[in-house]
């Protein structure tokens, strides 16, 4: 009987269930069969019940394990703000950010020169042959502002170039080419010699900015570079491969006169050209003819007959041209041209003006930004001294979307964005502080101050801070991804004939936006100060795209 109402409990359990709480009502006539007849379909119930919770259990240890034991990877504090200074020395207008100690925090790479470095363990200018005072370049920790390494490169820099891809694609480089002949590059990760030559340049060439990177021609996967140079009226260039720092071929001349700030530019089939300011405006060089002239060879470069045709048989507005930018545009590359009384926007491919803003006096090169979501604008600084406007434009239209007086002196820090998570970006520019007229000032009490603007709040400016020290070079970077934003003053002496004290100091942006002031430009905002500010700190950065 036990075995058939053990079978019975298998195929109908439930049916079981019944007749056995029937029978337990029964006042537990057959106690014994009962459990008994129970024992196996518990025991069945207890394995699922074991591993239910032994699921459970693995699902929340497992939850336990990534959530707490794994640790996260170690985020080293940051500094707020700190300050590094070197006594007795110039610096140059150079700041580049690059993650040097592998810590997840941009750190900053400048130059100076003194006759000796801060620290003693290091290199001094005799061991690497030079005379002092010689040039170094330092890499300091982006979190607290300690020295990761720092070492003489040359008697006196005139070109520098950080965070450029190497063969290695574990390093990066930093190019630097000397005033006296010395041409080098350095690992920006530890400060070690990637390769180091004396340049050919003549004698009294003066070398052009820029350092162009042009493609690979030695085919060992990094660019090569391209340095231009001027002598009497000629401009030359010479190309050096990337990896090793070898001349390739010798040196060609442009067949051009020409001044500083060149581009590269490439056409939509490819091409690359040399455009750069030249006495009747704008000049080209095919970077294939100058190649072949250079290297008697036929290279990797092409050759647009279309878009040189209409190079050689357009203008470009009236007066010398001041800066070249390539701009993104909807198909490749275009080239926004600012000239001595003009700013227009080139179509890269057909040289047509999109658009031309007139009346203008240009003394600074533009940069970008966003001012309405995912939209570029140009942000150009029109006039000098108390005539000093801000202007955004669009940068598809040339609109102006943005206008503001902004008082400067010559010779002003220059402004700079920095993208937020909104997909529109901060704007930071120097001006003078609003109350003060410049003819009251003697120059040496100059103070600088530091504005910020945000699209969002287009009728406020915040104060951020005020400088009287003369500032050199000026950026504001994401040290770490999403927060963390900070700006990075490098100060030091007017004259590199006057050596004095040379700073550079780390500034978190939210810390002095919590201290700013905020002017209100034109109608007052209903909102309150502290509200104002507390927008601006509530602002989330991007990195650049
Ligand atoms: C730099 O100069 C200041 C004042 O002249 C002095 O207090 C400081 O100790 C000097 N620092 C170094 C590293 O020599
Ligand atoms: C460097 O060494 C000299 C003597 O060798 C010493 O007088 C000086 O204080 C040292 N400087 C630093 C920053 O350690
Ligand atoms: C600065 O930070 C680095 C790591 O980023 C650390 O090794 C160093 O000890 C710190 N220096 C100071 C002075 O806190
Ligand atoms: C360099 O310039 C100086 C004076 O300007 C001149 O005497 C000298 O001949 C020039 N050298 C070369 C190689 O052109
Ligand atoms: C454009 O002018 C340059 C220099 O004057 C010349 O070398 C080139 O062949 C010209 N190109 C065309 C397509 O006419
Ligand atoms: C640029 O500034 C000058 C005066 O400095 C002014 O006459 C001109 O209208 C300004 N241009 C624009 C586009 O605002
Ligand atoms: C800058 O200086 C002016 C007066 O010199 C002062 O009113 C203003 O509050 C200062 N701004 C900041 C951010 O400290």
């Amino acid at each position: 009987m036990m075995d058939n109402k053990d079978l019975e409990a298998e195929i109908h359990p439930l049916k079981n269930e019944e007749r056995k709480s029937q029978e337990n009502v029964g006042k537990q006539l057959k106690t014994e069969d009962n459990l008994k007849s129970r024992t196996p379909q518990s025991r069945l119930s207890r394995c699922r019940t074991v591993a239910f919770f032994l699921s459970l259990f693995v699902c929340l240890f497992v939850v336990f394990v990534v959530s707490f034991l794994i640790p996260c990877p170690e985020r080293p504090l940051s500094e707020r703000m700190w300050r590094i200074d070197y006594n007795a020395s110039v610096t140059y207008d150079f700041l580049a950010m690059e993650d040097v100690n592998k810590d997840r925090i941009q750190d900053v790479l400048f130059l100076y020169k003194n006759t000796y470095n801060s620290n003693n363990y290091t290199r001094s200018c005799a061991d690497e042959g030079f005379s002092t005072p010689c040039a170094f370049v330092a890499a300091v920790s982006g979190a607290n502002g300690s020295v990761l390494w720092e070492r003489p490169v040359a008697q006196d820099v005139a070109l520098v170039e950080c965070a450029m891809p190497h063969s290695d694609s574990e390093t990066s480089a930093c190019i630097l080419v000397g005033r006296l002949g010395s041409f080098i590059a350095v690992n920006s990760f530890t400060g070690e010699t990637l390769w180091s030559h004396s340049n050919s340049f003549g004698e009294n060439a003066s070398i052009l900015s820029p350092l162009l990177q042009v493609p690979d021609i030695d085919g060992d996967g990094a660019s090569d570079l391209l340095i231009l140079t001027r002598e009497g009226k000629e401009v030359r260039g010479a190309i050096y491969s990337g990896s090793t720092g070898q001349q390739i071929g010798h040196r060609g001349s442009l067949g051009v006169d020409g001044d500083s700030g060149a581009l590269l530019h490439v056409t939509r089939i490819g091409a690359h050209y040399i455009l750069l300011p030249c006495a009747s405006s704008l000049c080209s060089c095919s970077v294939k003819v100058l190649y072949e002239k250079m290297t008697g060879k036929d290279g990797p470069f092409k050759k647009d007959s279309f878009w040189e045709n209409i190079f050689n048989t357009s203008t470009y507005g009236s007066g010398a041209v001041r800066y070249l930018m390539n701009v993104p545009g909807k198909a490749g590359e275009d080239v926004l041209l600012v000239s001595s009384d003009t700013c227009t926007l080139l179509d890269g491919q057909d040289l047509t003006p999109k658009w031309t803003l007139g009346a203008t006096q240009i003394l600074r090169k533009p940069f970008l930004g966003h001012y309405k979501p995912d939209t570029l604008a140009v942000v150009i600084e029109n006039g000098t001294s108390t005539d000093r406007q801000i202007l955004l434009l669009d940068l598809s239209t040339g609109a102006v979307l943005w206008n503001q007086p902004l008082p400067s002196l010559p010779g002003s820090p220059s402004s700079t964005s920095l993208p937020t998570a909104d997909h529109r970006s901060a704007f930071f520019f120097w001006g003078l502080h609003e109350l003060v007229s410049t003819n009251e000032m003697e120059p040496r009490d100059v103070q600088h101050s530091l504005y910020m603007f945000h699209p969002t709040l287009p009728g406020i400016l915040l104060e951020l801070a005020n400088v009287s020290a003369n500032i050199v070079a000026f950026d504001v970077i994401l040290f770490e991804p999403s927060r963390h934003a900070a700006y990075v003053l490098l100060t030091g002496p007017a004259s590199s004939d006057v050596p004095g004290l040379v700073s550079v100091t780390k500034h978190k942006v939210r810390d002095l936006v919590l201290d700013s002031r905020v002017v209100h430009l034109g109608e007052g905002s209903s909102d309150s100060d502290q509200a104002i500010r507390d927008r601006f700190s509530r602002l989330r950065y991007r990195s650049e795209v």
